[in-house]
């Protein structure tokens, strides 16, 4: 691929300033896009956004709980005027695994599919009249495996998996419903990835993790990064609604 297969392409990230984010961000900024982070961690987005700017691209940051509407419409348009329109979005916020299903909350559910999968509509309603006046737009969302295999991997995952999984269906209806108007929408499902939050695995726990795995890989945050910049490309004009996952086999 070129490598700077996404001069001039603008993307609004939300979660850069996690685990994945920071890696998917530095990807794509050196590929050659612009890149608006929005994330509840102000000062980490601010942080890698200042990083990206050192290397010559135009990087901003946005402090801004994704699961408040009103605050998601000002934080997109501020990401627009700084940007001037998005062309690719990437949905990667969201995380955490709460408490086995008997003993959840009314509070912890609707948190969970709050930040996983209500964060994932209001950007995605935001940013998407833009798509559609310029009739071209990449929409990726980060599910789980978990939305697929029910989250095998991990323990008390239902609300987790249930709000990813509302993630998938999004993913595949938006991307029939704006088929015909440019844009494309398409989500992957990555299994355990090697993110630091793995080094507190026990040696036991990573053996019972990897048995499951028939690669007997984790997942390389730089390998998730190279696979959404190759669903941003050109190449991938054509490839819509998909579900991609990326876990080693697990889901087979
Ligand atoms: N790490 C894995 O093994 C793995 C596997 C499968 C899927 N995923 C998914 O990939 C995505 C990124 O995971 P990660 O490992 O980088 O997690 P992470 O916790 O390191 O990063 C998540 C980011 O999302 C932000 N965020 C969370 N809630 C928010 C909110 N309400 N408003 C704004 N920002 C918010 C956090 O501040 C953080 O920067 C998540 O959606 C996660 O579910 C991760």
């Amino acid at each position: 691929m070129n490598p700077q297969v996404l001069a001039g392409a603008r993307l609004l990230l939300t979660g850069g300033a996690g685990a994945l984010g920071t890696v998917i961000a530095r990807t794509f900024a050196a590929a050659g896009a612009d890149v608006a982070i929005l994330d509840l961690d102000a000062q980490g987005a601010a942080t890698l956004a200042s990083e990206l700017g050192d290397t010559g691209r135009l990087a901003v940051a946005v402090g801004v709980d994704l699961t408040d509407h009103d605050a998601v419409r000002a934080a997109v348009a501020e990401a627009e005027a700084a940007l001037g329109g998005i062309d690719i979005l990437i949905n990667a916020a969201g995380g955490g695994i709460v408490a086995p299903f008997a003993e959840m909350t009314d509070e912890q559910w609707r948190t969970q599919m709050a930040r996983n999968l209500d964060s994932v509509f209001h950007v995605t309603r935001a940013v998407l009249p833009g798509m559609i006046d310029r009739r071209h737009g990449r929409i990726l969302n980060i599910a789980s495996i978990a939305a697929v295999s029910g989250g095998r991997l991990v323990r008390n995952a239902v609300a987790y998996a249930t709000a990813k999984a509302g993630v998938v269906g999004l993913t595949k209806a938006l991307a029939i419903e704006v088929a015909e108007q440019g844009i494309t929408v398409n989500a992957i499902a990555p299994g355990a990835q090697a993110t630091p939050g793995r080094d507190r695995d026990t040696p036991e726990r990573r053996e019972a993790l990897l048995a499951q795995i028939p690669t007997r890989l984790l997942g390389e945050p730089q390998h998730l990064a190279d696979t959404l910049l190759f669903l941003a490309s050109p190449s991938a004009v054509n490839i819509t609604g998909v579900i991609l996952p990326l876990d080693g086999g697990h889901s087979i």
